[in-house]
């Protein structure tokens, strides 16, 4: 572990001896706009251990897809990076030039955008697009070791070999995003950033893809931070759950402990209104934000939509608090 990774973990008072992939601290993204500047994240620290699945979840708008870009730095404009720190095995990403930065994409980081299955190329046959991707950063590879190296992937992906020939619109929904999860795996990276992987497909294949990642995690100990809404699904896959609100990260917890005990009043909403099949619950989260992100309220950012706000609720922001054992709260009921 480098002295930088030490010195995160003690800036951040971690203390479960665990290998830390990423640290994000006090991130700030802005998109500038005519009438002030869009604060799609703000302020937002979390972290990935080595070798865990960190699901990010919260609804639309919360800035989920702003901090994945960040995290690659590859926020495009209006949008930018006002502050804080991206701290990558230690290397913080945010002070890193374009050269430096292009190899740590490349060679540690892996993206897998939203809707990536609809960007395969429909005329390139699937070996040819994940050769590419491999070639691209590895320059020309012997023919037959890189046939070996993609059929590989595509087993490990469960993918049967045949469709190494095929084109994209040969494929179903899943087979695509399983080709999109090969074409990041295939350079090895240290973290995979998957963004809302299965929303698009139907709810038997969105468990197939799932499994396809929990499958990468255990055979290559990657990390991955998984972006999604569906907290049943998260549930099954994430060994800890980010909650973002508003461009704010409201809970951060193990997976068990979050859904056993919910602590923030909107994580409490999100796990309530997951269909369940053995009974009918009315949907207690109807709204979206409700606040212009240009304009946050002072205080709390979630008072608006709050059902427990009190007075200070309104005055004084909650900082992000360890209530137990690695479950974190931004909330001023648990002071
Ligand atoms: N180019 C832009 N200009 C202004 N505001 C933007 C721009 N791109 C995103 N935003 C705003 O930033 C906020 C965060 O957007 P982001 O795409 O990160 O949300 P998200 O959580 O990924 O949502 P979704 O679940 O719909 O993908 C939103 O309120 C959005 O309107
Ligand atoms: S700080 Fe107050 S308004 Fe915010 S979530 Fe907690 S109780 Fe609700
Ligand atoms: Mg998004």
């Amino acid at each position: 572990m480098t002295a930088q990774v030490e010195k995160a973990r003690a800036a951040r008072g971690d203390s479960t001896g665990k290998d830390i992939t990423l640290t994000v601290k006090n991130l700030k993204v802005y998109y500038g706009t005519p009438t002030g500047n869009v604060r799609a994240v703000d302020d937002v620290s979390f972290h990935v251990y080595k070798g865990e699945i960190l699901g990010l979840v919260g609804e639309s708008g919360c800035g989920k897809t702003t901090t994945a870009m960040a995290i690659l730095r590859m926020v495009q404009p209006p949008g930018r990076i006002v502050g804080g720190q991206i701290l990558l095995d230690g290397i913080d990403l945010v002070t890193l030039n374009e050269p430096a930065l292009r190899d740590v994409r490349w060679n540690t980081l892996a993206l897998i955008p939203q809707g990536a299955m609809n960007s395969l190329n429909p005329v390139m046959r699937i070996h040819t697009q994940i050769a590419e991707a491999i070639q691209t950063h590895e320059g020309k590879q012997p023919k037959d070791a890189l046939k070996k190296r993609i059929l590989d992937l595509l087993i490990t992906v469960g993918l049967p070999s045949r469709i190494y020939d095929m084109y994209p619109h040969e494929l179903s929904g899943g087979m695509k995003q399983r080709v999109c999860i090969a074409m990041a795996i295939a350079l090895h990276p240290s973290l995979i950033i998957a963004d809302e992987p299965t929303s698009a497909l139907d709810v038997v294949v969105q468990r197939v893809v799932g499994q396809t990642l929990l499958d990468v995690k255990e055979r290559m100990g990657v990390s991955m931070i998984l972006i999604g809404h569906d907290m049943g699904l998260q549930a099954q896959l994430v060994d800890r759950i980010a909650v973002m609100y508003a461009g704010h990260m409201v809970e951060v917890s193990p997976v068990g402990s979050i859904f056993a005990d919910p602590l923030h009043p909107y994580t409490q909403l999100l796990i309530e209104s997951i269909p369940s099949i053995k009974e009918r619950k009315p949907l207690k989260l109807t709204e979206g934000i409700t606040h212009d992100l240009r304009n946050p309220p002072p205080g709390c950012i979630f008072q608006e939509r709050c059902p427990k706000v009190m007075e200070v609720c309104r005055a004084e922001k909650p900082p992000l608090r360890q209530i137990k054992p690695e479950h974190y709260v931004a909330c001023h009921l648990y002071e």
